[in-house]
C-alpha cells in the first residue's frame, strides 16, 4: 500500500483525536464530577494588615467559598529583593485558608515585576505602537520577548514552584493575569527579535517570507530577516501589508503561549499530578488568542458584563449586559478540551468601565447561574474585599469597604453558593443529554485569523467580524441549540449542524473536509466573505473566491458596499429584510435554491442566500451582512426545518441550557418569559415565570 498525502493526513487527525482525549480526560479528572461547579473569591493578603487576615478567610468560609486566589500581583512581596525570597507571608495566608477549609488557587506574579527589576534593567519594558516605552507604576507594562525578564520570571517561578511543591493545600495553580497587554501589542526591541526568529522557524528562507508576504508590493522586498520589522501602522505613511500584519497577529498571540509554557514546565516539575495549571483569558479580546494558548491544562475565562459597552436587550440591558457574552464564552472556552471554568466574574459594579452602571437586582447571580448552564467547573470573583486604596477603588468587592458586610452583589454570591450546595444533592451520575436537545448540536468554527485579516482590511466602517459572529451564535442559542465554537482541527461529524461565519481565510483541505462532512449528512453553513483568500492571505488567481464554488453550488459574482444612511433591500419568500455592511452577491449554479433575492440597488433580483443538498446533507450559503440578524435567523430556522431537526423560539435575551441533569434558564431581557417545565419536572431553584435578571433551574 503506498501512503499518500491523505493517508499521513488522517493518521495526523487520528493522533490528533487520541491527543485531545489524553488531555480531556486528564483535565477532567480535577474536578470530581458531583461537584458540578465550585464557587471561590480572590484575595490580596499583602494589601490589607496582617491582623485582618483571619477575620477576613474566616468570614470567606463562613460565607461559604470553597476556595481562594492569591498572589498574581506580589512579585514584590514574594521577591522584595532581587534573589531573596519570602514566602514566610504567603504561608500564613495559605494556612489559614487551609484552616478555615478553603482551597488555594496559587498564582506566578508575572504580571507585576518589582520596581528593582525595571530599574535595573529597562529594556524588559513593553514599547507600544506610538513608540512609548510602558513605565512601572501599575501592571502588564513588560515584554513576553524580553530575554531578560524571562530569566527573572523562571527564577521567580522556579521559587515558588519550589517552595509549595506538592503542598496539597494548594488546588490550583493560575500563570500571569489575562495575559495581554490590553488591546495594545508590544513594539519593543526583545518583540522585534523574536517575530524575526518566529518568522525564521515558520519560512525557513527570507525568499519564502518575501513570497508569502508579496513584498513586490511597493518593493518592499527583503534581502536578510534582520530587515524585517513588525508592521506597526504608526510607523508607516500608507497601509502596511496584509500578510506581514497576519503573521505579526499570529506571533504576538503564540509569543502569549510559549510565555505560559515556559512557567507550565518550570511548575510541573514540581508540582504534584493532582494539580492543575491554567490562565486567565479573556474571551474576546483580539490580542491573545484563546485557541491558540494550547501549553496549559485548561484555560478559564474572566468576565465582566456591565461597564458601559454592552447595551445588551431591552431597556435594561445595560444593566445586564447580552445572554451571547457569557454564553460564547462558555461555548468557546468548555470546547478546547472539555474542561474550563471562569476565573474572573463580575462581583458587582465595576470601576474602569465607559459608565460603570450598578448590574440590576439578580443579575449577579444569574450571571453564575448562566456560568453553571455552560458547564464550568468552577466560578471566581475579583475580589472578595473592595480596596480601599489603588487603582480599582470604585470596584465592588463581596464585602464592602467596612471590610465586614456583604455588598449587594456578594449576598447574591452567598445565594448562589447555597442553591449550588443544594443542587449537588440532586445530582445524578447517570443523567443523559435529552435526545431533542442533542439533536440540535451544533458547531460555530472559529479561526482568529479570520478576524485579524478582516480588522486589518474591513472594506467598510460597518464590517466587525465578532458582532456578524453574535448574530449566527444568537440565533442558534435562541433556537435552543447546544453550541460548540471548535477550531479546525476538531472533528466535524458529531455536529448535525455547523455553521462558519465570514471564514475568508481556507485552504483546499477545509473545502474537501467541508465537502465530506455533507456529503455524509452534515448541514454547513457558509456566510459572507468566506473563502476569498488562502491562508496568508493572498486573493486566489481563480475567480473571486472560487475554491469554494464547487461546494456551494454558485458563483460570487462581486460584493458590495453601502453607506450607513443607504438601505439595500431583500426578499425571502414573503418576508422583506434590510443589509446595509455588506453583501456577497451570487449567481447559482442548475440545482442549487434561491432562498432570498436582493431587491433594491442596481443587481436587484440577484441571489443573496443560496442553499443546495449535496450528498445525504445540505450547504446554504447567505452573501448578506444585516444589523439586526432576523435574515441571518431566518436562514438558519429553514436549514434546521428542511433537515427535520426541532428547534425552540426563544426570545432574545432568554437561554435555556441543559447541563448534567439540570435545564437551567436565564432571561436578559426586560420582559418576563414563562418557561415551558414539563409538568411533572421538579424546579429546583427559582421559578417558572422568568423574571428579568434571574434563573431557573429544573430536572425532568
Ligand atoms: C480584570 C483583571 C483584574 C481586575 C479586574 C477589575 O480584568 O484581571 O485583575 O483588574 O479586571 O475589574
Amino acid at each position: 500500500m503506498y501512503i499518500t498525502p491523505k493517508h499521513i493526513y488522517f493518521i495526523a487527525l487520528l493522533l490528533l483525536a487520541g491527543c485531545l482525549k489524553m488531555f480531556a480526560q486528564s483535565a477532567d479528572k480535577f474536578f470530581p464530577k458531583q461537584d458540578l461547579m465550585t464557587i471561590g473569591s480572590y484575595y490580596y493578603p499583602e494589601q490589607w494588615p496582617r491582623e485582618y487576615w483571619e477575620r477576613d478567610i474566616k468570614k470567606m468560609a463562613e460565607v461559604g467559598f470553597e476556595f481562594t486566589h492569591y498572589g498574581e500581583f506580589a512579585w514584590s512581596f514574594i521577591e522584595p529583593e532581587e534573589g531573596k525570597f519570602d514566602f514566610e507571608w504567603l504561608d500564613k495566608a495559605v494556612e489559614l485558608a487551609h484552616k478555615n477549609g478553603i482551597k488555594v488557587i496559587m498564582c506566578t506574579s508575572t504580571p507585576t515585576p518589582p520596581a528593582w527589576l525595571a530599574q535595573k534593567h529597562p529594556e524588559i519594558l513593553m514599547v507600544n505602537a506610538e513608540g512609548r516605552t510602558m513605565q512601572h507604576g501599575s501592571r502588564q507594562h513588560i515584554s513576553w520577548s524580553s530575554p531578560v525578564y524571562r530569566k527573572h520570571v523562571e527564577r521567580m517561578v522556579e521559587a515558588i514552584g519550589e517552595h509549595y511543591a506538592k503542598d496539597n493545600r494548594i488546588w490550583g495553580w493560575q500563570l500571569d493575569n489575562e495575559p495581554s497587554h490590553y488591546g495594545q501589542y508590544d513594539y519593543s526591541v526583545a518583540a522585534g527579535e523574536s517575530f524575526r526568529k518566529w518568522l525564521k522557524a515558520k519560512y525557513k528562507t527570507i525568499d519564502e517570507v518575501n513570497k508569502a508576504w508579496g513584498t513586490a508590493f511597493w518593493s518592499i522586498r527583503y534581502n536578510d530577516f534582520n530587515q524585517v520589522l513588525i508592521p506597526n501602522p504608526k510607523e508607516l505613511i500608507a497601509q502596511p501589508s496584509p500578510h506581514a500584519v497576519l503573521d505579526f497577529k499570529r506571533f504576538s498571540a503564540d509569543e502569549a503561549n510559549d510565555f505560559l509554557g515556559l512557567q507550565y514546565k518550570i511548575l510541573r516539575k514540581h508540582i504534584s499530578p493532582d494539580q492543575w495549571i491554567t490562565t486567565n483569558l479573556m474571551p474576546e479580546h483580539v490580542d491573545v488568542d484563546p485557541t491558540r494558548i494550547t501549553s496549559l491544562d485548561f484555560v478559564t475565562y474572566t468576565k465582566y458584563l456591565v461597564a458601559g459597552y454592552d447595551k445588551g436587550v431591552g431597556t435594561q440591558g445595560f444593566r445586564m449586559g447580552s445572554a451571547t457574552s457569557i454564553a460564547f464564552a462558555n461555548d468557546l472556552f468548555r470546547s478546547f478540551n472539555g474542561t474550563t471554568g471562569v476565573m474572573e466574574l463580575q462581583p458587582g459594579q465595576v470601576n474602569w468601565g465607559k459608565f460603570n452602571s450598578q448590574p440590576l437586582p439578580g443579575a449577579v447571580r444569574m450571571w453564575i447561574w448562566h456560568a453553571f448552564a455552560g458547564g464550568n467547573k468552577l466560578v471566581c470573583n475579583y475580589r472578595f474585599k473592595q480596596p480601599l486604596t489603588g487603582g480599582e477603588q470604585y470596584h465592588y468587592g463581596i464585602i464592602s469597604t467596612d471590610g465586614v458586610t456583604p455588598s449587594t452583589s456578594g449576598l447574591e454570591y452567598i445565594k448562589v453558593i447555597n442553591e449550588i450546595k443544594d443542587l449537588r444533592k440532586q445530582y445524578n451520575a447517570t443523567a443523559k443529554m435529552p435526545t431533542a436537545y442533542a439533536r440540535r448540536s451544533t458547531a460555530l468554527l472559529y479561526n482568529a485569523d479570520n478576524r485579524w485579516e478582516m480588522d486589518n482590511q474591513p472594506q467598510t466602517n460597518q464590517w466587525a467580524f465578532m458582532d456578524h459572529l453574535k448574530r449566527y451564535y444568537g440565533a442558534l442559542k435562541q433556537f435552543g441549540a447546544p453550541v460548540d465554537v471548535i477550531t479546525e482541527d476538531r472533528d466535524f461529524s458529531k455536529y448535525p449542524v455547523m455553521v462558519a461565519p465570514a471564514y475568508q481565510l481556507l485552504d483546499a483541505n477545509l473545502v474537501t473536509r467541508w465537502k465530506e462532512y455533507v456529503q455524509n449528512g452534515g448541514h454547513l453553513v457558509l456566510t459572507t466573505r468566506t473563502g476569498q483568500k488562502d491562508r496568508t492571505g493572498k486573493l486566489w488567481e481563480m475567480k473571486w473566491a472560487e475554491p469554494i464554488y464547487d461546494l456551494i453550488g454558485a458563483k460570487v459574482s462581486f460584493y458590495d458596499l453601502l453607506p450607513d444612511s443607504v438601505q439595500g433591500t431583500i426578499k425571502a419568500g414573503i418576508q422583506n429584510y434590510k443589509w446595509n455592511n455588506w453583501a456577497d452577491v451570487l449567481d447559482p449554479s442548475a440545482g442549487t435554491q434561491v432562498w432570498a433575492t436582493y431587491t433594491n440597488q442596481y443587481y436587484a433580483g440577484k441571489a443573496a442566500v443560496i442553499s443546495r443538498k449535496l450528498g445525504k446533507g445540505t450547504v446554504t450559503y447567505v452573501g448578506p451582512d444585516t444589523d439586526d440578524g432576523a435574515l441571518e435567523r431566518a436562514v438558519l430556522a429553514k436549514v434546521y426545518q428542511q433537515a427535520g431537526i426541532a428547534i425552540k423560539s426563544l426570545p432574545e435575551g432568554v437561554m435555556i441550557d441543559w447541563r448534567d441533569g439540570f435545564w437551567v434558564a436565564v432571561n436578559y431581557s426586560d420582559k418576563p418569559y414563562n418557561v415551558a417545565i414539563p409538568i411533572g419536572a421538579k424546579v429546583l431553584v427559582g421559578e417558572k415565570l422568568l423574571k428579568p435578571a434571574s434563573v431557573v433551574v429544573w430536572k425532568e
